[in-house]
């Protein structure tokens, strides 16, 4: 069997993780609201018409923090249109996928809904067709205690209190040609300075997310990053960076390994905003907020048809990704990176929650888990502390984008109620590895289980007929000698090795 040896230390401090990096993204898309979080015909449906079964489903993920109410979507989206009595809303094109938008769910409904599922909005504003006036204005309904018009509407509305929303975005991908108002960097940077400046004045509580480019192989990257923070790096706490990835060509070892190149990306965009830190003398180290990524390709052609035929159509089937088991694998790995560099990644989406590239999915019967639910489920519920970084000796493999991948890749993090968590990814197509972890550093150790996923079948999928074909299993089976512990992790399979400390 092939062998890896994995070493931890206390001292190995990356950071403590931030607990919003388990965070998701909720957008006025597909059936990800209608049909999908809120439907009020449902008899699932509590009396707001929030899906209490899909409610049940998304609060075990415990999300930290939840984008909304785009994506694309926002950059045509007026926030007054989702407010007030939702009768006397407007019906609205929406020019971001081609479907109409009731507005009958909004910004008191997406609250509420946040506050049940126990988590923080972070809500996106519009730079694409407006600017720093209406966002001005949102914080002011949002956040302002009352005694001015638009603090006094939404206590008019409903919200004797303010909503209290403290994370914000400074519109949505504004670099790219799909977006409606796309702008040059040196447009958007503007307008992102000026609309911080306004948003902060009225509550400098608040913290400021500039868009970075919209992919890492976009043509202007770099470029954009340089000159957007050129405009407004004093008046904004973080970046954000998006990032999808594909298997087209079904060439799993390279698809595997590019949670690397979600490494990558973080380093140069963290290089890229020392470098404006470092130009303009700041004290300020900016950090980034990776609020969209996800595996994304599975439906692309039937999203073509599906505009095609329905035009305008409400809660259509979009971007409804059926995931496979390699899909986790990489989520896995995606997760992996994520905490490795939770010392400039502060904020992480998963794009998205429900039905829309989604790890939970609805029918008018029911909901249930796809299976990047459960690495993400893992991450969230064991990656809370401080992360360490391990050192690891594993065979590696060379695949079409990628040298050197090592066949295991690890996180680890020390949460502060004693349990040591290590997350481990086996990229290997066709060996078990046997894994010795050395933790002498941490003396005397419980073991409390070896969380499993895998499946024989790199293409299973979890559906409605048959929603637990992936799931995952406890092992308990293990060598121990003088701290080092050895488990067998089977050829492709994501594995949390679990540890309390005595
Ligand atoms: O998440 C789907 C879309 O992907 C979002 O609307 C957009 O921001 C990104 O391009």
């Amino acid at each position: 069997m092939e062998q890896a040896n994995l070493i931890l230390d206390k001292d190995y401090v990356i950071a403590r993780v931030d607990e919003r990096l388990f965070g998701s993204f909720i957008e006025h898309l597909g059936r990800a609201i209608y049909g999908g979080i809120y439907d009020p015909d449902s008899p699932k449906s509590d009396a707001n018409g929030n899906r209490q079964d899909v409610l049940e489903l998304v609060k075990k993920l415990n999300l930290s923090v939840v984008r909304y109410p785009g994506g694309n979507f926002v950059s045509g989206f007026n926030w007054e249109d989702s407010i007030g009595p939702s009768e006397l809303r407007p019906t609205r094109l929406d020019l971001a996928w081609s479907t109409t938008e009731p507005n009958t769910f909004g910004l008191h409904e997406f609250c509420e809904w946040a506050r049940q599922a126990g988590s923080q909005v972070m809500y996106a504003v519009n730079l694409g067709t407006r600017g720093a006036d209406a966002a001005r204005n949102i914080v002011e309904y949002a956040n302002h205690p009352g005694g001015s018009a638009w603090s006094d509407l939404r206590r008019k509305n409903g919200a004797e209190r303010p909503l209290g929303i403290k994370l914000w975005c400074l519109g949505n991908e504004m670099d790219g040609p799909w977006q409606i108002g796309q702008k040059t960097a040196y447009e958007y940077g503007r307008l992102a300075n000026e609309t911080a400046k306004a948003m902060k004045s009225v509550d400098p509580s608040i913290e400021l997310v500039a868009c970075g480019s919209s992919a890492y192989d976009m043509p202007t990257f770099g470029a954009w990053e340089l000159e957007v923070l050129e405009q407004c790096y004093e008046n904004v706490d973080y970046l954000s960076l998006h990032s999808y990835y594909a298997n087209r060509d079904d060439d799993l070892p390279n698809f595997l390994a590019k949670n690397l190149d979600m490494e990558a990306f973080i380093e140069t965009v963290s290089s890229l905003c020392d470098a404006v830190g470092g130009k303009k003398h700041s004290k300020k180290k900016l950090n980034l907020s990776f609020d969209e990524w996800n595996v994304w390709y599975h439906s692309n052609e039937q999203d073509q048809q599906v505009i095609a035929q329905s035009r305008w159509g409400q809660a259509l089937p979009l971007l409804e990704d059926v995931y496979n088991f390699g899909d986790a694998l990489l989520v896995g790995g995606l997760l992996i990176t994520l905490l490795r560099n939770s010392d400039r990644v502060k904020i992480a989406c998963l794009a998205q929650l429900v039905n829309v590239i989604a790890p939970i999915m609805t029918s008018k019967r029911g909901c249930w888990a796809q299976t990047i639910y459960w690495p993400f489920l893992h991450a969230s519920q064991y990656g809370r502390g401080t992360a360490l970084r391990p050192m690891i000796r594993a065979p590696r493999y060379s695949s079409k984008d990628f040298d050197d991948v090592p066949a295991i890749d690890a996180a680890a993090v020390e949460g502060e109620d004693g349990t040591l968590n290590i997350f481990v990814l086996n990229r290997s197509i066709d060996d078990d590895i046997k894994l010795t972890c050395d933790l002498r550093a941490f003396g005397k150790l419980d073991f409390t289980g070896h969380i499993l996923l895998h499946h024989d079948n790199i293409k299973a999928i979890n559906s409605e007929q048959q929603p637990e074909q992936v799931i995952p299993v406890v092992r308990h089976g293990f060598d121990a000698d003088n701290a080092e512990y050895s488990f067998v992790l089977p050829a492709l399979s994501w594995n949390v090795l679990k540890f309390t400390k005595k």
